[in-house]
C-alpha cells in the first residue's frame, strides 16, 4: 500500500504514522525526519536545510524532490509500500510525486488528511518532546512519557525541536496555509482524500484512520499494480 498523510504542523502526522506503519507494515518516509537526520550527520544538504527549517520556511522543492525520489525507489519502499509524511507540501512537489509514482509503475492508494483547527496547534508544538534515539513523539501534557525526559520505547533522551518555538511555529502555520493546504483540493479532485478529525484523543484518531484505510474502497485496495492498459 502507498499512502500519504497530510495536515498542518502539529496535526499529529508523525504520531499517527507510528501506529500506521506498525498496523500495515509500511515504510515511514518523513521528509522532516530525513532532513533532521542529515543535520545530525552534518551533511551539506543538512546544513542547507537547517537554514530554512529553523525559520519555519520550506526547503526548496528541487532539494526535497530529489531526496524523496531516491528514497521511494529503494527496495524496502518497493517491497513493503510506504507512508509519506510531510511530502508533498507544494503543488510542484505533488506533480513531481505523480511523475515519480508513474515512473515506478505504482499507484497511490489514498491520502489521509488530519484536520485540526489552527488554535490547537501552537500548544501541541511548543509542548512536544522527541526521542533523540528513536524519534518517538511525546507531549508534556497530552502524551507524556512514563518517566519525565525519557522515551518509553527505548529509554532515549527527549529533546525539543529547534523549530518548535512560538516564532517559527507561527511562520510554519502561515506557510502551511499558503502553500500546502491547497493540495487538499488537488487530492479531492483525484478522489484520493480521506479527511479525519484530528482534534480528538490520539488513539481515537488512530482507530478512525485505520478504519478509513480498511473501508474506503480505493484505499483498501491492496492491489498496487496498474491497470493492464498502463
Ligand atoms: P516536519 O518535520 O514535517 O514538520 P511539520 O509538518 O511542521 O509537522 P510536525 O512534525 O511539526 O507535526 P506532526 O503533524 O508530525 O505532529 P506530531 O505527530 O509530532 O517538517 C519540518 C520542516 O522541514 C519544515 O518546516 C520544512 O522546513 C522542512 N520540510 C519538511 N518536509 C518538507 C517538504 N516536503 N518541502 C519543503 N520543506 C520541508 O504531534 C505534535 C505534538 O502534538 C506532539 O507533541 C504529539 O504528542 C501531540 N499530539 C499528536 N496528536 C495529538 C492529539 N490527537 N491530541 C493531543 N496531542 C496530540
Ligand atoms: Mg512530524
Ligand atoms: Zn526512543
Amino acid at each position: 500500500m502507498k499512502l500519504l498523510i497530510m495536515g498542518p504542523p502539529g496535526a499529529g502526522k508523525g504520531t499517527q504514522a507510528e501506529g500506521l506503519v506498525k498496523e500495515f507494515s509500511l515504510v515511514h518516509v518523513s521528509t522532516g525526519d530525513m532532513f533532521r537526520e542529515a543535520i545530525k550527520a552534518g551533511t551539506e544538504m543538512g546544513k542547507r536545510a537547517k537554514e530554512y527549517m529553523d525559520k519555519g520556511e520550506l526547503v526548496p522543492d528541487e532539494v526535497v524532490v530529489g531526496m524523496v525520489n531516491e528514497r521511494l525507489s529503494q527496495d524496502d519502499c518497493q517491497e513493503k509500500g510506504f507512508l509519506l509524511d510531510g511530502f508533498p507540501r507544494t503543488l510542484p512537489q505533488a506533480i513531481a510525486l505523480d511523475e515519480a509514482i508513474e515512473a515506478l509503475k505504482i499507484n497511490l492508494n489514498g491520502v489521509i488528511n488530519i484536520d485540526v483547527p489552527r488554535e490547537r496547534l501552537m500548544a501541541r508544538l511548543t509542548g512536544r518532546r522527541i526521542c533523540r534515539n528513536c524519534g518517538s513523539s511525546y507531549h508534556i501534557l497530552f502524551n507524556p512519557p512514563q518517566q519525565e525526559g525519557k522515551c518509553d520505547n527505548c529509554g532515549g533522551e527527549l529533546y525539543q525541536r529547534s523549530d518548535d518555538n512560538e516564532e517559527a511555529v507561527s511562520n510554519r502555520l502561515d506557510v502551511y496555509e499558503n502553500q500546502t493546504q491547497p493540495l487538499i483540493e488537488y487530492y479531492i479532485q483525484k478522489k484520493l482524500l480521506k479527511n479525519i478529525n484530528g482534534d480528538q484523543e490520539i488513539n481515537k484518531v488512530l482507530t478512525e484512520v485505520i478504519t478509513s484505510i480498511k473501508t474506503t474502497s480505493n484505499i483498501s485496495d491492496y492491489d498496487d499494480s496498474l491497470p493492464s492498459c498502463c
